[in-house]
């Protein structure tokens, strides 16, 4: 059965125009990471996790997550804590900042979380779990959405059991990663978790794991009943997987593309970060970008080792000439700064003066 990737679905009130979701990455997920997202056919994207306590606290750098543009709706923005009232407070905020879905973290496995009773421990703690998402269900006025694991050990099922509940707390859709919190990234996701938990709740479930093809994507859909799919490193460095995904258009890109796209994601992050953090951010990026034979592997070691994104940029057009055209068409669709939302809590250095 050929599933259409172009078709919309709903979460509650809100509208989304592909059945493709790119995922949330600590470490990844910025602006310029889910507004690209949107341009290659990602329906909704999601921020990184935001921690609910560095909300609470006011905390700059926390803060400096909640940046959104025009050109990112629908955007889910996820937060992730333990206490149902701090959680509620920062879904108000995420809110205001201009989420359209407020997304609740209950899979990330990384100790630093998990040992503040955050993350994938909360499968293991149903009561706590289903008062955190009533609690930001009641304070969002948005849909609430949670992304989980399969649970805390390798083949659990904890999350056939804990996502009906989650769903009668208020959730209006779930997304399952199924692989366990042990397994970090390790082995396969077992999608036939997806398929019985798409049995039990009447909400869209979402499946996330190891979807990197048109094929794949299929496949899944058709075998599960999920509502979308979700995209995570398969799209590092890699938007064109998007396109072929919802489109099912296997043309790679040219190396001006490429090149056009990377500078402008540099340039991008440079305004969002600061130059000091972007330059150390950004570095993965340029393997990914460049790696999959696209350009030779000594010219990303060159790229790594730069001392500032300028060199980066230069350095790119130089190699690829023909990407400047590319680049001034890609800026000129961007939104203007001055459009986004800015809280009046926020201290202005966030913005970077621009
Ligand atoms: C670097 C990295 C950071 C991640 N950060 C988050 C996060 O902040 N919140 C979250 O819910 N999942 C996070 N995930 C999990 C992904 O959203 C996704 O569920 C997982 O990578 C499986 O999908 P994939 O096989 O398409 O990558 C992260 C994954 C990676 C690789």
């Amino acid at each position: 059965m050929q599933v259409d990737l172009r078709q919309s679905w709903w979460i509650r009130d809100v509208e989304i125009p592909t059945r493709l979701v790119l995922a949330p990455m600590a470490g990844v997920s910025v602006q310029a990471f889910r507004r690209q997202g949107r341009r290659y056919g990602a329906g909704l994207v999601c921020s990184e996790m935001v921690s609910c306590a560095g909300l609470e606290h006011k905390n700059e750098r926390t803060l400096g997550y909640l940046r959104v543009a025009r050109d990112e709706h629908p955007l889910a923005i996820q937060i992730f804590g333990s206490e149902p009232r701090v959680m509620a407070e920062a879904a108000r905020m995420v809110v205001a900042a201009g989420a359209d879905i407020v997304d609740i973290n209950f899979g990330c496995p990384v100790r630093k979380v998990t040992k503040t009773g955050a993350g994938a421990t909360l499968l293991d703690d149903a009561d706590r779990a289903c008062a955190i998402v009533e609690a930001v269900a009641e304070a969002a006025g948005v849909p609430v959405s949670v992304k989980m694991r399969r649970g805390l050990d390798d083949g659990s099922r904890t999350c056939l059991s804990v996502g009906p509940r989650l769903v009668d707390a208020g959730a209006a859709t779930l997304t399952l990663h199924p692989r366990s919190a042990r397994q970090m990234y390790t082995g396969e996701a077992d999608h036939s978790l997806t398929a019985a938990l798409v049995d039990l709740v009447d909400v869209p479930v979402i499946a996330s794991g190891d979807i990197t093809s048109r094929a794949r994507a299929q496949a899944v859909l058709a075998t599960t009943g999920a509502a979308a799919v979700m995209v995570g490193r398969g799209a590092q460095g890699n938007p064109w997987v998007l396109r072929e995904i919802v489109d099912g258009n296997p043309d790679g890109p040219s190396r001006e593309e490429v090149a056009a796209e990377l500078i402008v994601f540099v340039r991008e992050t440079v305004r969002e970060l600061g130059e000091r953090r972007a330059s150390g951010f950004l570095k993965k990026f340029y393997g990914w970008y460049l790696g999959r034979g696209r350009f030779p592997k000594p010219f990303k070691q060159e790229l790594v080792q730069l001392e500032s994104t300028e060199e980066v940029v230069t350095r790119l057009f130089a190699a690829a000439p023909g990407a400047a055209e590319l680049v001034e068409q890609l800026e000129a669709e961007l939104p203007d700064p001055a459009d986004e939302i800015l809280l009046d809590s926020m201290p202005i250095s966030i913005y970077g003066g621009g």
